[in-house]
């Protein structure tokens, strides 16, 4: 009888798990959803948290009087109908620009009349359109090129509450290269979940950054189950950028990774939910 509801207790609680989603592969709408709408524009937010992605993506860039826009290049030329440098642009001069038509020329079978003319947006307007309904994943691009960018990052997630000293983990996560970045958040807010970005491969190197980040964003193309492994020995989880690819997905779900970047959050919901469903 014992052993009958050990089994059920346990039974129960794999289920519950797997139904809530808490044990489950993050989808990080890389960009938003961004296969499908220009990236980091309202159309691939919305559709990134429509297709249930657990975390969008932000590039952060900042204008030259301060405000930090969504953007991933350093300059506007790709993503936008101007040219020039992110940090050469007032806050009133790359609003200006049209961040959607690019998209509708390069991709016409996915083109939509409302993508023209979309904004870039500076992550004060994500905030106060998604406060608290999103989990936010913002990465600090080129920290050294705009200086006092992670000061700010800190006040505006702040002044939303969206971070606090000892606060609740998770619903912001932050990504960089750069593992001075990290370590200045770290110890300013120790609560905030880290992710350092790079390929690692040593336990030297993945202990060292086990002291200051929660996980490791590796490039898929980098990527070993043996890597997985050995992160997770150090308590580390493992992100893993950009997957679109059906069985890319499945060798990573195999591989036990702990969240996936991907440009196309159906596909990733999809595989996902297969798995969990064998
Ligand atoms: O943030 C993970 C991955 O997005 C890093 O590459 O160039 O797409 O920002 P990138
Ligand atoms: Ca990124």
């Amino acid at each position: 009888m014992r052993y009958i509801l050990l089994f059920l207790i346990f039974s129960l609680t794999a289920c519950s798990a797997t139904v809530d989603g808490a044990n489950s592969v993050k989808i990080i709408a890389h960009r938003g959803d961004s296969s499908y709408a220009p990236e980091h524009t309202l159309a691939a937010y919305e559709l990134a948290k429509e297709q249930g992605a657990d975390y969008i993506e932000l590039d952060l860039g900042m204008t030259k009087d301060g405000q930090l826009i969504a953007i991933h290049d350093d300059t506007v030329d790709r993503t936008t109908n101007g040219h020039g440098r992110v940090n050469s642009f007032s806050l009133l001069e790359i609003k200006k620009l049209d961040a959607g038509s690019w998209f509708n020329e390069k991709f016409p079978d996915k083109a939509k009349e409302s993508y023209s003319g979309m904004k870039i947006l500076t992550i004060e307007e994500v905030i106060n359109k998604y406060g608290s309904s999103i989990n936010y994943y913002i990465e600090i691009k080129k920290p050294n090129e705009y200086p006092g960018m992670i000061d700010e990052l800190l006040r505006v997630l702040k002044s939303h509450k969206l971070i606090s000293y000892g606060g609740t983990r998770g619903k912001v996560i932050i990504e960089s290269f750069n593992s001075d970045s990290l370590k200045y958040i770290h110890n300013k807010y120790p609560n905030i979940l880290l992710i350092q970005l790079g390929n690692f491969s040593t336990k030297e190197q993945l202990l060292e950054i086990a002291a200051y980040a929660d996980g490791v964003g590796p490039s898929f193309s980098k990527m070993t189950k043996e890597l997985v492994e050995e992160a997770h020995k150090k308590g580390l989880i493992v992100h893993c950028w950009t997957i679109d690819q059906q069985d890319d997905l499945k060798k990573l779900l195999e591989w036990d990774v702990d969240g996936v970047f991907t440009n196309n959050v159906r596909v990733a919901k999809k595989v996902i939910m297969g798995v969990n469903n064998l």
